[in-house]
């Protein structure tokens, strides 16, 4: 009999079952998806498929882009300038599996077992295991955690065949693409779309929404609209794909944009519309627990009617975040060993890897104005930054919105040079109820483009040095 059944080994059950193990729960991870050798084959889509090597290839392809545009500039002259697709897409799946070999390492330091095959829960203490020679084998356990995650939407206009394919195939393909065409200029759509166009491909993408990046800072959706049509991306909004044709060799696309038809024809589609969660099959019939859109129904503590069944991750409501997905995970085992733990959904940080990067926690100016809060906004432009300007990477700023009575800091915004990192140091202090003042009594190392938050902390109080203020 196990304490804990952790049903799939992405960054939200591999972590959980991790944290489980070392508080002396016995703990097995049920993974699916095997190797070649028959092995559970650990990390789920972040290691495997989504965040690590999409990050891999959007080095690359950004080493490439500079190689071939800026370096001159720095009075470097490169000769004969070279993609070998080949050896780029060989660096990126070798990162993938020294980090997925490396869970495997971390199950044995910390004693949790792994299984390979399918697990569906069919009562409330066992979890029937369908190994990929069709043998089947029941796992007692006390507690069920479900960490399934999630996969991408398929829409029937653009169903995937050769050359329409989702985020996977679009993370190898074997040639570069002259033209690439995807539908939803999202996360995704914005981080692949880079990688391509940054190795030459002409890249379209087709949004159906008339706003671009909706859910980040008005400020951020439009300056980083305008760099990366700047740098080539052809983001076509309010045009909604209502059909396409696979031909020979591309795919003939028609898309809707303000009710006249139109037509583009591309090498390869990439269709990058949201992702839905793998609810299906993970549940015998009998056991009662809510799913609602695919997403399986939790408390804040992500625990579904049933006391002992667990759910986490892109599964549950909430951002489909690795980060987030860990952190639930961590709650959960937690929970499990009767510790008090939980997630702050106030602040989940977001991060979109286009160059400049694109980073948020917190608040931004749409939601402060609905909710009704009375804030301050300071904004430090990279453009003033002595770094920013030595390491190339000038366009944007950081934006911090503070309470107009108390200071705290209720959002901060990046748009620029490492912004996924100045967004952690934000993240760090909002978690500890900073004001925008404590930021700048704070000494910030220089050079460095953090000093951005500094200044924009400052110049909520009007107090920035490196950029003119209001003065009354
Ligand atoms: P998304 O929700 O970010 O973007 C999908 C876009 O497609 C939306 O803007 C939507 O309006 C548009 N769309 C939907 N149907 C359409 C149609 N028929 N025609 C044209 N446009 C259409 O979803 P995405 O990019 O697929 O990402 C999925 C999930 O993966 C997200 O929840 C994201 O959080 C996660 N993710 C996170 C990353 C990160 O943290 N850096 C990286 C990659 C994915």
């Amino acid at each position: 009999m196990f304490d804990v059944v952790v049903i799939g080994s992405g960054p939200a059950g591999y972590v959980s079952a991790i944290r489980a193990s070392q508080l002396g729960l016995k703990t097995l991870c049920v993974e699916q998806s095997v190797d070649e050798k028959g092995k559970a084959n650990l990390g789920g889509t972040c290691l495997n498929i989504g965040c690590i090597p999409s990050k891999a290839l959007l080095d690359s392809s950004q080493r490439y882009y500079e190689a071939s545009k800026n370096l001159g500039d720095h009075g470097i002259v490169v000769g004969d300038l070279k993609l070998d697709l080949k050896s780029m897409m060989k660096r990126k799946d070798d990162i993938v599996s020294k980090l997925t070999g490396g869970i495997n390492g971390l199950f044995a330091a910390n004693k949790v077992q792994s299984i390979s095959g399918k697990g569906k829960v069919v009562s409330n203490n066992i979890v029937e295991v369908t190994k990929t020679d069709g043998s089947i084998e029941n796992i007692e356990t006390k507690n069920i955690i479900l960490a399934t995650g999630s996969k991408p939407i398929e829409i029937p206009s653009a169903s995937f065949s050769r050359n329409i394919v989702d985020s996977t195939g679009a993370l190898s393909f074997k040639n570069l693409p002259k033209t690439v065409g995807i539908v939803g200029a999202g996360i995704i759509g914005l981080e692949l779309g880079s990688v391509w166009s940054r190795l030459g491909s002409e890249v379209t993408l087709i949004e159906a929404l008339d706003d671009f990046l909706p859910m980040a800072d008005p400020d951020i959706s439009k300056e980083s609209y305008r760099e990366f049509i700047n740098q080539g991306l052809d983001i076509k909004l309010g045009s909604k794909v209502i059909d396409t044709k696979e031909l020979k060799n591309s795919v003939k696309v028609t898309y809707e944009q303000k009710g006249k038809k139109h037509e583009m024809e591309f090498e390869k589609l990439i269709v990058a519309v949201g992702r839905i969660p793998n609810s299906e099959e993970i549940l015998s019939e009998d056991i009662n627990i809510k799913i609602d859109k695919g997403f399986i129904e939790v408390n804040e503590f992500c625990q579904t009617s049933i006391q002992n069944i667990w759910a986490i991750g892109d599964l549950v409501r909430g951002p489909m975040l690795a980060h987030k997905g860990s952190e639930e995970g961590i709650m959960v085992a937690e929970k499990i060993a009767n510790n008090h733990m939980q997630v702050n959904y106030d602040l989940v940080p977001s991060v979109i890897y286009t160059h400049p990067e694109i980073a948020w926690v917190g608040l931004n100016e749409n939601e402060l104005k609905a909710k009704g809060i009375k804030f301050k906004i300071g904004k430090f432009p990279f453009a003033a930054s002595g770094r920013a300007l030595a390491v190339d990477q000038s366009e944007g700023f950081v934006k911090v919105l503070t309470d107009i009575k108390t200071d705290t800091i209720l959002g901060a915004h990046v748009f620029g040079p490492a912004a996924a990192e100045i967004v952690q140091q934000a993240l760090i202090s909002m978690e500890f109820g900073s004001s925008a003042e404590d930021i700048g009594l704070t000494m910030f190392s220089h050079p460095t483009v953090s000093e951005a938050f500094h200044e924009a902390a400052l110049a909520s109080n009007n107090q920035a040095i490196h950029i003119g203020n209001k003065r009354k």
